[in-house]
């Protein structure tokens, strides 16, 4: 099938992959000419476990094109998908701007029937406003074209993407058209096999659905900071806590895991963005304010608990840093908890010496030269010299470390992991004092 995908950004550019992996005829378009000319290089303007190969074998077998020109995508695409970002504006609400720009381009060039899908993260009512937009621009350019626009919000996770594209849990149609849902279901019949996963329902329901599966996990997460913090008081630790609940089949043992905070391109935004959605319809979401309050508090944690050992006597302090990228797996550093912390130990006047398997550039890129931050080869090199050490990301390399290495190299042996990725027990035998979220054993060891 002949399809067309606005914006190449992360979800754009696996989409369009993962169809022309399994044969369709796909063009992407994008206003950033630099990025389109990378692409055809074969250069990926992300990481992304899979996906590098996936997009060049596919250029070059001639099933996947980049371009800028919007006429050509326009053109070529019976099914238009957009996917361009929703970045928040300055009261946390998703800005529509790019992909009300996308369905006017779409609308000023077609000439034939086109299915317009949309992809990217909106709120409820969107696709109401993109048809509008289509409809008037139609109007004003006297054509009389039919099109449908349909709602299939997009599931992946960052550090899995390809894979999620490629076999999805589940795939939304919101729409109300039946020629529009038989098309979407050939286009992904061969992502559909073993058994049923369209559900298809109405639009608003679709774009509601995305809000509410982000939304949960993201309450999840800030249901088990604030049990790490209450167990962080009472003596008890949060991981006895996380098996003995996640073994209730209702409950399940994925996302409660605590940690400092989540991150990342979608949880923050979508969590702010329902409830800022939710205000336009006069309804107060507490629940959504207060998984935001939490994790809000949670990045801040690691600092905390940092000040209270030195006493607020920071400055001057090394701090070796593993982690920086919002979580594994991924370059990305949006909203991660890292440049929280890195942030107020810079305020504190300590310095940063960081090493991430992926996320350097990015971290070169946010915050350039400055004599406070280093970035480091090896986890090993970020040791040297330092104070003590951080754990922002829970990295399968850092699972494992040479503890004596650690407690020879710090001049305190001593480790705040944000991810509680080490038994106790076992540091306290190598001599290394741990901090952790949530975990009895630390709040002991906090009274040195
Ligand atoms: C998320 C959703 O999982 C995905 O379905 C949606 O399409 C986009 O948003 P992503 O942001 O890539 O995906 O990452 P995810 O793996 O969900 O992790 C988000 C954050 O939550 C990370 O910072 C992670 O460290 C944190 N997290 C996750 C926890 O703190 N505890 C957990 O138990 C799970």
């Amino acid at each position: 099938m002949k399809v067309t995908v606005f914006g190449i950004g992360y979800v754009g550019l696996v989409q369009a992959a993962v169809l022309a992996e399994v044969g369709h005829d796909v063009v992407c378009v994008d206003v950033d000419q630099a990025k389109v000319d990378n692409l055809k290089k074969g250069i990926i303007p992300i990481y992304e476990p899979g996906l590098t190969p996936l997009v060049t074998s596919n250029f070059e077998a001639g099933r996947v094109d980049f371009t800028t020109d919007a006429k050509m995508g326009v053109e070529h695409g019976d099914l238009i998908f957009i996917a361009v970002g929703t970045p928040p504006d300055e009261d946390g609400s998703a800005d529509l701007k790019y992909v009300l720009k996308v369905a006017e381009t779409v609308a000023s060039h077609m000439t034939s029937h086109k299915i317009i899908i949309n992809k990217s993260t909106v709120p409820v009512g969107t696709a109401d406003k993109v048809k509008a937009k289509v409809q008037s621009v139609l109007e004003e350019k006297n054509k009389a074209l039919s099109f449908n626009v349909v709602s299939n919000p997009e599931f992946l996770k960052e550090g899995a993407a390809v894979n999620d594209c490629m076999r999805p849990d589940r795939i939304i149609l919101g729409t109300d058209d039946a020629k529009a849902e038989k098309k979407l279901r050939e286009l992904y019949a061969p992502f559909n096999r073993n058994h049923d996963k369209v559900i298809v329902m109405d639009i608003r329901s679709a774009e509601l659905t995305k809000y509410a599966a982000n939304c949960m996990l993201a309450t999840k997460i800030s249901f088990m900071n604030e049990m790490a913090n209450l167990a962080e008081r009472f003596g008890a630790d949060i991981e006895n806590v996380r098996k003995g609940i996640g073994s209730d089949p209702r409950i399940g043992y994925q996302f409660i895991y605590p940690g400092c905070g989540y991150g990342g391109s979608c949880f923050p935004k979508d969590v702010q963005a329902l409830i800022r959605s939710a205000k336009t319809v006069g309804y107060t979401a507490e629940i959504l304010e207060s998984v935001e309050a939490v994790n809000y508090r949670q990045k801040e944690k690691l600092f905390e608990y940092i000040h209270a050992h030195f006493d607020g006597q920071l400055a001057g302090k090394k701090v070796a840093l593993w982690g920086l990228s919002f979580k594994p797996n991924t370059d990305d550093m949006r909203e991660a908890s890292s440049r929280v912390l890195m942030e107020k130990l810079w305020q504190a006047g300590a310095s940063v010496q960081a090493y991430d398997p992926e996320a350097m550039e990015e971290t070169q890129r946010i915050y350039g030269s400055r004599d406070d931050l280093s970035l480091m080869g090896t986890k090993e090199a970020a040791l040297d010299g330092a104070d003590f050490l951080v754990i922002c990301t829970e990295w399968q390399a850092f699972r494992a470390p040479d503890f004596d290495l650690i407690r020879n190299k710090l001049s305190t042996p001593l480790i705040f992991d944000g991810r509680n990725l080490f038994d106790p027990a076992l540091i306290a035998e190598y001599g290394v004092h741990y901090y952790a979220i949530g975990r009895g054993l630390s709040v002991k060891q906090q009274t040195k």
